[in-house]
């Protein structure tokens, strides 16, 4: 470069480059880059301009000079606007992504929650347990003897035949109900005894309200003084609890081979308070379970002296009471988890 008047030309030309470029700009860091190509000291276009100085005459280099500051001045002076403008509206963006809407409906968690089944069986362990009883959990493979024959069914006695069994040789087979529990129990321990025994059951049997498999929980109270009294008001208070108050039960006459006297309980109908409706078949009344007093001669089997003790005893269906509960018409739904059913239920 010659003269000043040359030096203006490249002034003009280096702002119209800038004013152009700052068009195209979209960020702080565009804004930084393009910064760099006029003003960086060594390589930058303004910073070159100032080595042209020794090209200068004498009488012209201060000239030369203030034109070269004042053009880095007047280029800081955009690129500051420029940049300050550009970090704002970055920050408003980054603001506005950030943002939480309180507004906004929670993202649902789906909590897994226990098996409606496993909820009324947990129910009852909780109200029998306030009662004092404590639980015994025998095993699902049992002997005829204890299933069975201990129990007052010998071999041949006509109420096998209430229950189909999967034998599994001439003396093991799945258990048909939990009250071979209540041997296990007589067996090793002394009167006062309570205990509850929950669990697995199965038996050849299937249709809506039936299942090869389905849960048990027997309930065994031995002790002096034991009456049909004392069952009645338990299961009275059970009912209660697990229906609603004002729900009562009715003992009628049955047959169970291990109690003497025999009772299949009914609890009065919480969906109609007893008028009669289609869920207790107009009768004001629903099954729920069997129940007695168990026979001397079980006691007998057991060591314990049937003159001194008498014992209750209860068997619950615990789906049956679940599908009573919330209202289920086939058993299988409570088997089948189909998560549409299961979330339906629930306390
Ligand atoms: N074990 C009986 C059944 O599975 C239920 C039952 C009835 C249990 C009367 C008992 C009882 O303890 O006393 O059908």
């Amino acid at each position: 470069m010659q003269d000043l008047n040359e030096l203006s030309a490249v002034i003009a030309q280096i702002k119209q480059e800038i004013t152009d470029g700052f068009a195209t700009l979209e960020s702080s860091k565009a804004v930084y880059e393009f910064k760099k190509l006029f003003m960086d000291s060594k390589s930058g276009k303004i910073g070159a301009l100032m080595k042209e100085m020794k090209n200068i005459a004498n009488e012209s280099k201060a000239a030369f000079g203030k034109g070269v500051n004042d053009l880095k001045a007047w280029a800081n002076e955009k690129f500051d606007e420029l940049d300050a403008k550009l970090k704002e509206q970055e920050a408003l963006a980054r603001y506005e992504n950030e943002k939480i809407d309180i507004t906004m409906p929670a993202v649902k968690c789906k909590c897994g929650k226990l098996h409606p089944v496993t909820q009324v069986r947990n129910q009852l362990i909780d109200i029998f347990s306030s009662m004092g009883f404590e639980v015994f959990e025998g095993s699902e493979i049992e002997t005829d003897f204890y299933n069975f024959t201990a129990l007052n069914t010998p071999q041949d006695h006509p109420a096998r035949d209430m229950q189909d069994t999967f034998y599994l040789s001439p003396e093991f087979l799945l258990r048909t109900q939990t009250s071979a529990g209540q041997i296990h129990v007589m067996e090793k321990q002394q009167p006062p005894i309570k205990i509850l025994s929950p669990g697995k059951v199965f038996r050849s049997d299937d249709d809506a309200t039936h299942s090869p498999m389905f849960t048990q929980m027997e309930g065994l109270v031995v002790d002096k003084n034991i009456t049909l009294c004392d069952l009645k008001g338990m299961l009275d208070e059970l009912v209660r609890k697990i229906f609603g108050e004002g729900t009562t039960t009715r003992l009628r006459p049955s047959y169970f081979p291990f109690t003497e006297p025999s009772v299949e309980v009914d609890v009065s109908c919480f969906e109609c308070g007893g008028k009669g409706c289609r869920l207790c078949k107009g009768t004001g009344w629903i099954e729920v379970l069997g129940a007695g007093i168990v026979n001397r001669k079980v006691l007998a089997n057991c060591n314990i002296d049937p003159d001194v003790y008498s014992g209750l005893a209860f068997g619950i269906g615990i789906e049956r009471l679940a599908m009573l509960k919330y209202g289920i018409n086939n058993i299988k739904l409570l088997y089948e988890s189909d998560l549409r059913v299961l979330e339906q239920i629930d306390d």
